[in-house]
């Protein structure tokens, strides 16, 4: 097995937890202004689940850094990520996340160690004792290599089916070790860090209903036989077919009654304006409601994003302005935004000025065609705008309009000439007439940038 230690022994970690919580706490005296800040002020913690691959964007780090207190690894810590092949760990990208937050003074939250899905085949094809071996070495790799430095970990994940039986869902470790795989992971856990908090996590157990019914019963057993269970995470993705339930903090009540910790560990609420604030507002009060409600972690930072990009689920929109939903939560936490704040929509403070780009052909022949490219300001207004355009090796343009070219290959980047200034969400374009030399291929555009 080749792991790498990390670099911050425990007792290091352990000091940056404090002294995040102390940055959380003087913030809060302040003026609790952010959603980590007004978290704390109520003694929680406010997280968002992060993508590696996003950390390079600006607005994407500005945002996480300033608005939240913890941080999930969406994909970086699950089995595929880290344990592609037996015994062969990687936690290049997982040890991004980590040493991004350390810095920033933010939590980590551990995401997921046992879980039918993204799991390599090699484990799945694995008969009862090489399952058991490698489950627990499995444990052991990831929380040895985190050891104090995870807040806590979803030990096991998504274990019950959906439906009224209240079954355990099929998988290799249920199909293979039984009933008792769950306790199992959860004892090596304990061994593997005593300090981290071990969680059960699962969705549709929002309510009170048969599947959470089932994962309350294996808990009340766990807790009377005494198997270390901390936390109940409750994932908490909603939408039109699977709403906020009304019984929401009655249910995190009773199993905050068992003894356990509770926290909302992927909130998302599709749709969008006031029924979405008013959803994510229910959420926030449920938690508060709770004592043992430790904190609530957002399934991503932005829209755009989301698993699920299409409900724009999350509290900030694709260009990283808040949304009603984000004052909702904020408000529901105590906190309140100040006027000219970093995200607020239309603010004059608001240094974020945004555009989009789109392009469409609109004539073409044998020989050659006409593009357009349209630019549209975000929420702010724009004062200047550049677009990149990638035409294809061998193509050529012959003559450009409403835009100033220069050239790097066969990159265009465009500027305006008269056409710069737009007004929030007003558009504008460039159009340009190119020789297709044997390609028909459409250029592709990078990224618009506004000032
Ligand atoms: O990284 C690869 C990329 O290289 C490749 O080109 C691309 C092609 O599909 O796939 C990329 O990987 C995707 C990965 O997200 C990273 O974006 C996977 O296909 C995709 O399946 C994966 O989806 C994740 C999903 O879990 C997988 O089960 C979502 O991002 C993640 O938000 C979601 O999170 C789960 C929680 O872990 C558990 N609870 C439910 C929740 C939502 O489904």
């Amino acid at each position: 097995m080749s792991m790498k230690l990390r670099r911050l022994p425990r007792a290091a970690t352990a000091g940056l937890v404090a002294a995040a919580a102390l940055t959380a706490a003087a913030h809060s005296a302040e003026a609790a202004d952010t959603l980590g800040s007004a978290a704390a002020g109520q003694g929680r913690y406010f997280g968002t689940a992060v993508a590696a691959s996003h950390l390079g964007e600006a607005d994407y780090t500005a945002t996480l850094d300033r608005e939240f207190s913890s941080v999930t690894p969406e994909n970086e810590m699950k089995w595929d990520a880290t344990e592609p092949s037996r015994g062969t760990f990687t936690f290049t990208s997982a040890d991004r996340i980590v040493d991004h937050a350390q810095s920033r003074g933010m939590d980590v939250r551990g995401h997921t160690l046992v879980w039918h899905s993204q799991l390599p085949s090699w484990v799945s094809s694995l008969g009862a004792s090489g399952l058991r071996t490698a489950m627990k070495d499995h444990i052991n790799g990831l929380m040895g290599h985190y050891k104090g430095e995870i807040h806590s970990w979803d030990v096991v994940n998504e274990a019950f089916q959906d439906g009224g039986s209240g079954a355990r869902r099929s998988s290799p470790f249920q199909d293979k070790l039984g009933d008792g795989f769950i306790e199992e992971a959860f004892r090596t856990a304990r061994a593997a860090d005593p300090a981290a908090k071990l969680c059960y996590n699962d969705y549709n157990t929002d309510g009170v209903n048969a599947k959470s019914d089932a994962v309350y019963t294996m808990v009340k057993d766990f807790k009377s036989r005494g198997v270390p269970i901390d936390c109940v995470g409750f994932q908490s993705h909603f939408n039109s077919n699977s709403p906020v339930p009304s019984d929401y903090r009655q249910n995190l009540q009773r199993f905050a009654d068992l003894g356990v910790d509770v926290q909302i560990t992927e909130l998302d609420i599709e749709g969008s304006g006031s029924a979405q604030a008013a959803d994510y507002r229910k959420v926030v009060e449920a938690c508060l409601a709770v004592d043992r409600c430790t904190g609530m972690t957002v399934w991503g930072v932005t829209d755009k994003y989301s698993w699920r990009s299409g409900g724009t689920p999350l509290l900030f929109d694709g260009n990283y302005q808040e949304k009603p939903a984000y004052d909702a939560v904020l408000s529901a936490l105590g906190g309140s935004d100040g006027p000219g704040d970093p995200g607020d929509p239309g603010d004059p403070g608001d240094a974020t000025v945004t555009c989009t780009a789109t392009y469409t052909r609109t004539a073409d022949w044998n020989s050659g065609y006409n593009g357009q490219v349209t630019i549209t300001a975000g929420d702010e207004p724009v004062s200047a705008w550049t677009v990149t355009v990638t035409l294809p090796a061998q193509q050529s343009v012959s003559s450009l309009w409403n835009g100033t070219p220069t050239w790097s290959g066969n990159v265009m980047t465009v500027r305006p000439s008269w056409n710069g200034t737009l007004a929030a969400g007003a558009s504008t374009g460039f159009g340009f007439t190119a020789a297709k030399n044997g390609s028909d291929a459409a250029p592709t555009l990078g990224t618009c940038t506004a000032s």
